[in-house]
């Protein structure tokens, strides 16, 4: 049994494991530094945070490390144009939050002066920005006393103190706790020591708890089920769309692409020519409804898996000579060798790699 302490100090025990287990990430200004009052540049953490919803931190760096090269100040990124931001950003997913990206950019350096707002209230009144990213951002660009709360602070936090109350309804319990236990010293390296702890040490399955600064005061080790938390409301079941994607070949290599209308889902995304993604098995599959005529051949399926559905994909594929008589759409022949540049969702990629096998490693620079 746990030896009862009335108020351990979690903040202290934290930052002192963070002090020497920290991960060096690029976007991140290490304890070393912020014990000097040396802050991560506010730009550098706003990008990492939006990129960072969703996905993980191996696959963001390459990103990271590509945008602040092209768009090295907020200015920069505000003034580009939004093809190449989507283009940049593609296959990272979740294109909604690239369009809300250009949109912040142009707020701060048009409304700001280029300059982030330090506050939780400033940083929410900008596109994008939400309760998560707005606490992550004041905290550890401005070292204000804010509680962040994500997926690796729920874990460690509804482990700590054994909330069993289901997410999402538990979020503000979870967030109170948060709150009652981050610092008014270091609140930014707090934050992002549990999200190490929740990446490294607090992982959902296997927990090292033997090394865990926490490991006599974790309610759920006491109970011996720290795996049984966070304890997760039961998930639908997706349902599924069906479609078809035609991918047209010319006799000088170049593919047919088209642009996805502005919003909705991947808007502002380049596609190859597809079906409306239907719920009904019996319509848009095939080549009755390609988008012109062709010798289209079968060539498999895909399968993606977005947020809210499953889609599966029937490929059909066609060389064609000349000149194909272009719709209202917004269509053009890109060269295979220059698909890489393009902003492909990766559901794309996907349906042209069916297609057309190795043509993103033809595209690749080397
Ligand atoms: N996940 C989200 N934000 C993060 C950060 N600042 N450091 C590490 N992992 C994160």
């Amino acid at each position: 049994m746990l030896q009862k302490i009335e108020n351990p100090p979690y903040a202290e025990m934290l930052l002192a494991w963070y002090d020497r287990h920290h991960r060096d990430l690029p976007w991140r200004t290490s304890p070393p530094m912020t014990a000097k009052g040396l802050r991560a540049n506010p730009y550098h953490v706003w990008l990492s945070e939006v990129m960072l919803q969703q996905t993980t931190v191996q696959a963001v760096k390459p990103y990271f490390a590509k945008f602040l090269a092209q768009w090295p100040r907020v200015e920069d990124l505000a003034a580009a144009p939004s093809e190449d931001v989507m283009a940049a950003w593609a296959g990272l997913g979740y294109y909604a939050r690239a369009r809300n990206l250009k949109k912040c950019a142009e707020a701060v350096a048009n409304a700001h002066g280029g300059v982030f707002p330090d506050t939780e209230e400033g940083l929410k009144a900008l596109p994008g920005i939400g309760d998560y990213t707005a606490a992550a951002i004041a905290a550890i660009a401005f070292n204000r006393q804010a509680a962040v709360l994500d997926g690796n602070v729920e874990r460690v936090i509804s482990r700590l103190f054994c909330i069993d109350a289901p997410l999402p309804g538990s979020k503000g319990a979870m967030r109170a706790k948060v709150a009652e236990i981050t610092p008014a010293n270091r609140p930014g390296d707090f934050a992002q020591a549990m999200m190490d702890l929740g990446a490294t040490i607090c992982t959902p399955k296997r927990p090292a708890c033997a090394l865990c600064p926490y490991n006599s005061h974790c309610q759920a080790l006491d109970h011996d089920e720290p795996e049984r938390f966070p304890v997760k409301a039961a998930k639908k079941d997706k349902p599924v769309r069906v479609g078809a994607a035609f991918v047209a070949v010319n006799n000088t290599g170049e593919i047919l692409l088209r642009r996805r209308t502005e919003t909705g889902l991947l808007g502002g995304m380049t596609e190859v020519p597809t079906t409306a993604w239907t719920a009904r098995i019996d319509g848009g599959t095939d080549t009755e409804h390609a988008p012109f005529d062709a010798d289209w051949e079968a060539a498999g399926t895909i399968v993606h898996v977005f947020t809210h559905f499953e889609l599966r994909l029937s490929i059909f594929r066609a060389r064609v000579s000349g000149s194909i008589p272009f719709g209202a759409n917004d269509e053009w022949w890109e060269p295979i060798t220059n698909l890489d540049a393009q902003a492909l969702p990766t559901v794309m990629k996907k349906a042209i790699e069916q297609a057309v096998p190795l043509a993103f490693n033809k595209s690749r620079k080397t």
